[in-house]
């Protein structure tokens, strides 16, 4: 084996700490037998010896915990309300916490939590860590825009995203994120992003995934949308970032009976490794690969810089990793030659009017004129395709979802299409700027199923939030603070009551309702209370790509309406161990909601229907509409 392997290199770093207070210890009384001639019995010494390490660790949890609640009261504050717990670490929170988030629907522990404290701001303090949960508007804003400065990603995120991000917007703080903001921003202008080859390609790309989807309706199966999505996301970002003009060679997958009646095991979480090392990556070598990085990365974040405990003889991302930037490389090794080309016949300026239909890489290949760094142009795509597929993807796939549980608004969402552009016009970025209630359609599902329900941001220095009432709360430096957008984004009290607002019309926060975005709800809720609603974030690392996935959203809904006209779910397609569990229609109705999830809703890092989508469409009649 010519490398360490991450479990030995671990515990290499991490020992020597943990043995220092047992090295002193001996030391201290060895040279006190030795110069103040001491009598230490062996046994007494032993014991001191490995008790040294609790007995530290004790002692500075104490002295943390006296003076945080000491630096609290200074300043007039109060710290956040602790989840109780009657074992050392959290041991018992971490216990439920884990066991709610296999078995329960998404967001059960923040709920739960929630509920335990009577608040919505609260510290679970695992690990001897504190970690402070919030969903609360005010704390929000805090964290993400009035106090930016303050709370960023922090280095232990930047470790674990760097095998799959490298060093980019996405996983940098301070100068480095605002040098790779600054970088890529001017690719994300509104002129840019209303340009006709972005249209063009989301033409060609929403044809591909119309061609495979019709042919799968042929032979009489349904299709898991959210690969359909996936592919139509990744087909997107590749040809509009990249510039990649490739064909897809893989196939959408078949329901789980076709494929064991074919006798095939289709088990999303084995990966084989099946490239050569030499000839360029194809796309059905790369989607496996880029989807088992960023499993394996998520699954790193659960146990932080600890993860090497879990992958003791083998990092696992190597061999993913391997894949995805021969892909990438390849691309971006085009790209250089290009430009090198341009350089040797740029004797005549036409060659840069061209500037409105470049790439991101283009661009980037520009702006590095001097660097020229294959990496960093690596880094900088692999956080765009990462920050730009499952988010857009997410959005289209649970847009689905919801249109099909509700055939009115599906109708009421045609018939703006058929009225605004017609039955079979390709529409165009002004096609789209007049569509209100796709926009709304496309917000309400943003709002019941954001693509990022979940984000962590670190404090970098002791830090005030204010209140609502009562005392602003002391957040310790480096204390973690998850943010939960999912929870708040359906939060009863900001989102409509059971029939707060009006008699006649019972508006409940858990409903799928894109009206609350259009009519007086809008200036009730949202309005004056913008922080209500982040799935994009917001303040200085507000989503760059929201304009663009926008666009790329509306535009594939509006081609598969006026190509479909109605949306049904098949729920027996779904593996039976991935359907939602029976139970769980008590948790929804305690919950207040009148709809039972008909799939099982997950998230790593964005939100995914476990095991698919599994929907059939019914054709468009286009005779009947005239
Ligand atoms: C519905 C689709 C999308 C949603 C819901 C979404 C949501 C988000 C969220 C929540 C963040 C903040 C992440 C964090 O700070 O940890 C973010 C950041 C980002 N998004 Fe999006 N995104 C979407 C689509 C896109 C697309 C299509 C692109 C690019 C093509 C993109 C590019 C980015 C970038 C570059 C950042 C990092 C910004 C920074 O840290 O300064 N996003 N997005
Ligand atoms: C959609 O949500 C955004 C907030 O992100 C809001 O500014 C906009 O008015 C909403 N539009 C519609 C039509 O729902």
């Amino acid at each position: 084996m010519d490398e360490i392997p991450p479990g030995i290199e671990y515990l290499i770093k991490t020992l020597p700490g943990l043995a220092t207070p047992a090295l002193i210890t001996y030391l201290v009384s060895h040279a006190a037998r030795t110069f103040l001639e001491l009598h230490i019995p062996a046994w007494l010494l032993w014991t001191g010896v490995s008790l040294s390490l609790p007995i530290w660790f004790t002692a500075s949890v104490l002295f943390i915990d006296w003076k945080d609640h000491w630096d609290a009261a200074k300043l007039g504050a109060a710290l956040a309300p602790r989840l109780k717990d009657p074992y050392p670490g959290g041991l018992r929170t971490l216990k439920k916490g884990a066991k709610l988030f296999r078995n329960a629907p998404i967001g059960s522990a923040i709920a739960t939590f929630t509920a335990e404290t009577g608040t919505r701001t609260f510290n679970t303090r695992t690990l001897f860590q504190n970690r402070i949960i919030t969903d609360e508007p005010e704390h929000l804003q805090a964290i993400l825009a009035t106090q930016f400065d303050d709370h960023d990603k922090g280095p232990e995120i930047g470790y674990l995203l760097h095998p799959l991000l490298g060093t980019g917007v996405f996983n940098s703080d301070g100068d480095m994120w605002k040098f790779h903001r600054t970088l890529t921003r001017p690719f994300f202008a509104r002129d840019r992003l209303s340009s006709i080859s972005h249209f063009s390609t989301f033409t060609t790309q929403f044809d591909l995934a119309y061609s495979s989807l019709s042919s799968r309706f042929k032979e009489g199966h349904p299709v898991d949308f959210q690969e359909v999505a996936a592919r139509f996301t990744l087909g997107c970002a590749l040809e509009i970032l990249l510039g990649w003009r490739g064909v897809d060679d893989s196939t959408l997958k078949y329901p789980f009976y076709v494929n064991q009646a074919l006798g095939s095991q289709d088990t999303g979480d084995e990966w084989e490794y099946t490239w050569n090392g030499q000839d360029p990556v194809t796309m059905s070598q790369f989607v496996p690969a880029f989807v088992r990085a960023q499993y394996v990365t998520a699954h790193r974040m659960r146990y932080s810089v600890h993860w090497p405990l879990t992958e003791f003889w083998e990092d696992k991302l190597k061999k993913p990793m391997k894949v995805v930037h021969g892909f990438i490389d390849g691309i971006v090794k085009q790209a250089l030659e290009r430009k090198k080309e341009i350089f040797s016949e740029q004797s005549n300026d036409d060659k840069l009017e061209e500037e409105e239909e470049e790439t991101l890489l283009e661009s980037l290949v520009k702006e590095t004129e001097e660097i020229l760094d294959p990496i960093i142009l690596r880094d900088e795509i692999m956080n765009m395709v990462v920050a730009g597929r499952d988010t857009t993807a997410c959005l289209l796939t649970f847009s689905i979802y919801m249109l099909a549980d509700h055939p009115h608004v599906l109708k009421k969402l045609r018939d703006e299409i058929l009225e605004n552009i017609g039955p079979n016009k390709i529409p165009t970025f002004d096609d789209l700027k007049g569509m209100k209630y796709l926009r709304a359609v496309l917000n309400e599902t943003l709002r019941l199923f954001p693509p990022v329900p979940f984000n962590v941001r670190r404090t970098n220095k002791p830090v005030v939030w204010p209140a609502k009432s009562g005392k602003p709360y002391y957040i310790p430096a480096r204390s973690r603070t998850p943010i939960s957008v999912y929870t708040m984004q359906r939060r009863k009290d900001l989102w409509g009551l059971d029939d707060q607002f009006s008699h006649s019309r019972p508006y409940k926060a858990l409903d799928f309702d894109p009206d609350r975005f259009i009519d007086d709800r809008l200036h009730k809720y949202l309005v004056p209370n913008p922080f209500i609603y982040l799935p994009f974030n917001a303040g200085p690392r507000i989503c760059l790509g929201q304009q663009f996935a926008y666009n790329e959203a509306s535009f594939f809904l509006v081609r598969l309406l006026q190509e479909f006209q109605s949306i049904s779910l098949v729920p027996e397609a779904i593996p039976l161990a991935s359907r939602p569990p029976r139970e769980w229609a008590e948790t929804d109705k305690k919950a207040g909601a009148t709809r039972r999830e008909k799939i099982w809703v997950k998230s790593h890092f964005t939100m995914y229907a476990q095991d698919g989508l599994w929907v059939a469409l019914r054709k468009a009649k286009t005779s009947e509409e005239f």
